[in-house]
């Protein structure tokens, strides 16, 4: 949750810093802002709203090699341009991303010294700390500030008396920082840091980064200078651009299927049979023979592909496996020894929830497993294991790729644990993995048909409420396909087990309520008919969703539309279906023309708790 970057060097750097908040933008909305080092000393220029916003405020002489910008999703304080960062004070102008959480004790202390803030964030209370320790020594003053700061940050800082420098530190909070002929940039997020090199490095937490135009100067606090761990990005601009689509979210829906083989591709072994092989990621197999229940967590859509690894694990592995929300997780005071493997999942790796849930594991003795998308994120690098997703950048607010990236590497990981737990054979794990080497295939199938959707999506595009219906596997996706519809089309809806309508929802089944029912599964099949037969009695407009091959046969008129997967194992439906989910609600929420990249209240990336 919002972006901040940094530059430092020999372009101009008001144009790079827009450039970059534009790459950040989705980390959050309500506002944003620079300030640049100029001839006659700071300039800040804030906005509210988008970036495109700042863009047009901006005045057409603001020389400049050197200055931090940042995009905001509000925490403390409304959306407005005194809550817009950077904030200044005295000799410090500054931006973050976190949050200060004794900001209220630390203003009061403050009060005494003279400085008030205009603003209502605890970012102004940072600036003003950082100012009241500032005697010309940065350093001193960030070793102090750092001691008094309690919460979450990532700051990029400017010194009023020292031209042309950045100082950066964090907690929590990420920050990626690079170098490159035309200078020095840091940034939340590395897809801002892409134009200019694909090797970067994750400043370490309390670590400072002090930043010129030739160089970034990693210290400790006591300013001992230490070296980066240099990371290398794998994907270039193009990954990170629109490439035609209309919308990032509409690309990354069609990026599945590649995704999905990227994911696959350094685990397949292969030789007589097709097994899953995690050489490369460094998990040996003692991990699964030595452990006795797993539990998942994470947060949204990362924890629906958990709902759906639970359901695959306990089938295959008939060991428990208990899924819980980390924000939950985190104060259920959860129950793990040494035979515990926890998996978090988490796209970007920095989910505050995710990040904290993690943390309670490993302190409470638990093995970790984290499946990430973001190479060096915090997630992965506190983990003990790490499964990354190939899934590339996800730009869209809204999760696609990187859900069904999820699903892929539960498949993996429970074909090989069942395997070596004994409970698959060679054969049938490589049986399986064929089947799964073909889900790239049957979703292009389904991306085929997607003027099917759009057209289907027109009958959605007024409703108000809207029901999923689904059972097993079927209601893990009916969760996602909820959380997606209602994220971006902001229509109302909830995901239902099917059997658990008649305890108290159906009495919200009216005339012309949307039901999407999903019957993909072919041992509930029987009884999913039934509970959409009770929805239609009730007058709900039935989207019924199966699979070539499911052998009980249905009326025809059991459903107001019907749409039909190609054939798969049941295993695999839900990659197949999820690209129909996904691409109702994009359409929908295209035509009740909203910002689908980018919707109301969210960001990408939930740094805060
Ligand atoms: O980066 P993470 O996977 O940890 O993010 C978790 C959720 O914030 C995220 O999946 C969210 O639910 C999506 N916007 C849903 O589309």
């Amino acid at each position: 949750m919002c972006g901040i970057i940094g530059f430092c060097g020999y372009l101009d750097a008001k144009e790079e810093l827009v450039k970059g908040l534009a790459e950040l933008e989705y980390r959050g909305y309500d506002s944003a802002g620079i300030a640049c080092f100029t001839e006659s000393g700071i300039e800040i220029v804030k906005s509210v709203g988008k970036v495109a916003e700042l863009e047009n405020k901006l005045p057409p002489r603001m020389e400049s090699g050197c200055g931090i910008g940042h995009t905001r999703w509000a925490t403390h304080g409304g959306v407005s341009e005194v809550n817009a960062h950077p904030h200044q004070c005295g000799n410090v102008t500054l931006i973050h991303n976190g949050i200060i959480e004794n900001y209220h004790e630390l203003a009061k202390a403050l009060e005494n010294t003279g400085r008030i803030p205009v603003s209502r964030t605890d970012t102004e209370i940072a600036a003003m700390l950082i100012d009241s320790l500032y005697n010309g020594d940065a350093m001193e003053a960030l070793r102090r500030a750092v001691e008094r700061l309690k919460g979450a940050y990532a700051f990029c800082i400017m010194f009023a008396d020292q031209k042309d420098v950045i100082y950066c530190i964090r907690k929590g909070s990420p920050l990626v920082c690079c170098s490159s002929e035309e200078g020095s940039v840091v940034a939340s997020d590395m897809v801002a840091l892409l134009r200019y090199s694909k090797e970067y490095f994750v400043l370490p937490e309390y670590q400072v980064a002090k930043v010129t135009k030739n160089t970034i100067t990693v210290m400790e606090l006591d300013g001992t200078v230490v070296s980066p761990v240099m990371l290398s990005i794998h994907w270039d601009m193009s990954a990170a651009q629109k490439n035609g689509f209309k919308h990032y979210m509409l690309k990354e829906i069609h990026e599945q299927p590649e995704a999905i083989r990227r994911t696959l591709a350094p685990r397949l072994k292969k030789g007589k049979y097709l097994l899953p092989d995690f050489s490369e990621d460094g998990i040996q197999d003692e991990l699964f023979q030595d452990t006795n229940r797993i539990m998942i967590t994470a947060c949204g859509t990362a924890m629906h592909a958990g709902m759906m690894g639970r359901i695959l694990m306990e089938r295959l592995l008939r060991i428990p496996v208990n899924v819980e929300v980390a924000s939950e997780f985190r104060y259920a005071d959860p129950i793990l020894d040494e035979k515990s493997l926890v998996i978090v999942v988490s796209q970007s790796g920095e989910t505050a929830d995710t990040l904290a849930a993690l943390r309670l594991a490993r302190k409470r003795g638990a093995k970790t497993l984290a499946i990430v998308n973001v190479k060096g994120s915090s997630i992965a690098r506190e983990s003990d294991y790490v499964l990354y997703t190939h899934a590339g950048p996800e730009i869209a607010v809204a999760s696609t790729k990187a859900y069904t990236a999820q699903l892929t590497a539960f498949y993996l990981l429970t074909f090989r644990f069942a395997y070596v737990a004994g409970k698959l054979s060679e054969g049938q794990v490589s049986d399986y993995m064929k089947g799964l080497n073909e889900v790239g295939e049957l979703m292009e199938r389904v991306l085929e048909q997607k003027d099917k959707m759009k057209e289907l999506s027109k009958r959605l595009t007024p409703a108000q409420d809207l029901f999923f219906i689904g059972r097993s596997m079927d209601y893990a996706l009916s969760c996602e396909g909820s959380i997606k519809l209602k994220e971006i089309t902001y229509i109302h809806s909830e995901a239902y087990a099917a059997g658990e309508l008649k305890h108290g929802t159906l009495s919200l089944i009216t005339g012309g309520v949307p039901v999407i029912a999903l019957a993909t599964q072919e041992d509930v099949f029987a009884k999913m008919i039934s509970n959409v037969k009770e929805v239609r009695a009730r007058g709900a407009m039935v989207i019924l969703i199966t699979k070539e091959g499911n052998t009980t046969a249905i009326e025809k008129d059991i459903c107001d539309e019907h749409l039909i997967l190609p054939a798969s194992d049941d295993l695999f439906a839900p990659f197949t279906a999820a690209i129909i989910l996904q691409l109702l609600a994009y359409y929908t929420s295209s035509y009740r023309g909203l910002d689908v990249d980018q919707p109301r209240n969210l960001a990408k990336s939930v740094t805060v708790e």
